[in-house]
């Protein structure tokens, strides 16, 4: 595969996640500017990671040399400044959400299509290597036919650890906008679409409190609901439970677990690139024998680990979808976090409020196919 000229675009807190990961894993993406609405900022990453330019977005959409943007700019920002690199010829991989409604979605999508570039968003992470070898194993039958699913997102928020929090309790951000995407993608793309949802919101904590940053001291009063607990069904017929919160300090909810006739499939946490699946097999339960024998009696309670069957670069890592994204380029192929994937799980952030907010089960309009899966052993088809 050749190497893509790319530009970042938003210097902040993700951009060096993204930054260190492809100077150490995807040498086919060569990141040659930085941009940002602060120069100063796109120069201070630019010079902690020696690329070569830094400059304003004017000058990153106007630079030729530029194949590929990846937008990190805050959410608010993704569907203008989207238009903006399409509109200048570019292919762009932007952060989630790629949009608060499908119908902004599709207009950026539509504008793509016109322009004949490419689009990908993330996440990303279920191209990773546990989520990839928790699809094959399902896929393989390991756990029968599964028929029910339980994903918690469970955490307090971003306010103890990200500098700038305000923006994450606006309209059209909150837990939904911010990490649903990781697990709708998880889903999607392991058990395939999803046909209809019923959601219902609560807000655990009032009033909120900024303890790191330059407003360490100040309240923040959320303007959405902080808190969703929907239902899923998908098209296949399995069944979701999903919570998603920025109200709960620890709790003991799985992150991701699948079940079967044949047994459970368990994995650590859909944000994360690694991740080792975990089985438990209908015959350790079944196996009767357990109780004249010890060994058959550890057996039935314990899940056990599944080997991974892809390069794990890190546990968290970003950058994949990007390198997906310019294989497709070059292979004129669709890549996997692709328009269809993108349209399919913005309908379903929007079905879960308006579910909650009617209090009648929402249709899904839109579907997709599942990403076809990645190379066993490799990062992607053709790499
Ligand atoms: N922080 C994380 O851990 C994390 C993880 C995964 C994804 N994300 C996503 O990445 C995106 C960025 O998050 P972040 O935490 O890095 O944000 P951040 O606030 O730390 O950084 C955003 C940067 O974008 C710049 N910017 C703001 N408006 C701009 C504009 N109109 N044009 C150009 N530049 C502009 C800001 O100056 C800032 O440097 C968000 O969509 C977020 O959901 C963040």
């Amino acid at each position: 595969m050749r190497t893509f000229k790319v530009g970042i675009l938003g210097a902040g807190v993700i951009s060096r996640t993204y930054l260190a990961d492809i100077k150490a894993f995807y040498k086919e993406l060569d990141v040659v500017a930085c941009a940002d609405v602060n120069v100063e900022a796109a120069k201070k990453l630019a010079t902690e990671f020696q690329v070569p330019k830094f400059y304003s977005t004017e000058d990153l959409l106007k630079d030729e040399e530029i194949e590929i943007v990846i937008n990190l700019t805050p959410p608010q920002f993704h569907v203008s400044l989207n238009k903006e690199i399409i509109k200048a010829g570019k292919n762009v991989f932007s952060e989630k959400p790629f949009a608060t409604n499908i119908s902004e979605a599709k207009e950026v999508l539509d504008l793509a299509a016109d322009q004949g570039v490419k689009v990908g968003c993330a996440p990303d992470t279920f191209l990773s290597s546990g989520l990839q070898s928790l699809r094959y194993y399902l896929d393989g039958g390991i756990i029968g036919k599964p028929f029910f699913v339980t994903a918690n997102m469970t955490t307090f928020g971003v306010e103890t650890w990200h500098p700038n929090p305000l923006p994450f309790y606006k309209k059209g951000s909150g837990p939904l906008y911010d990490m649903a995407g990781y697990y709708l993608s998880a889903i999607v793309s392991i058990l395939g679409p999803i046909e209809s949802i019923a959601a219902f919101d609560a807000t655990g904590v009032e009033n909120r409190h900024i303890y790191v940053g330059p407003k360490a001291g100040e309240d923040i009063i959320p303007e959405i609901p902080t808190h969703y607990t929907s239902i899923l069904r998908l098209k296949s017929g399995v069944v979701v439970n999903f919570n998603i919160s920025f109200d709960i300090y620890k709790s003991n909810l799985p992150m991701f677990e699948i079940y079967g006739d044949g047994g459970t499939l368990t994995y650590p946490d859909p944000n994360f690139g690694g991740g080792t699946p975990r089985v438990y097999r209908k015959e350790q339960y079944t196996d009767v024998i357990y109780r004249d024998d010890v060994e058959a009696l550890e057996r039935k309670e314990k899940f056990y680990d599944l080997p991974e069957l892809f390069p794990r670069v890190k546990d968290y890592s970003r950058g994949l979808g990007v390198l997906d994204l310019a294989n497709a380029i070059e292979t004129k192929t669709s890549n996997r976090a692709n328009g269809e994937l993108i349209l399919h799980i913005t309908e379903a952030i929007e079905g879960i409020i308006k579910s909650s907010e009617s209090g009648e089960f929402y249709k899904m309009m839109t579907t997709c196919e599942r990403p076809r899966p990645m190379k066993v052993g490799g990062f992607l088809d053709e790499v």
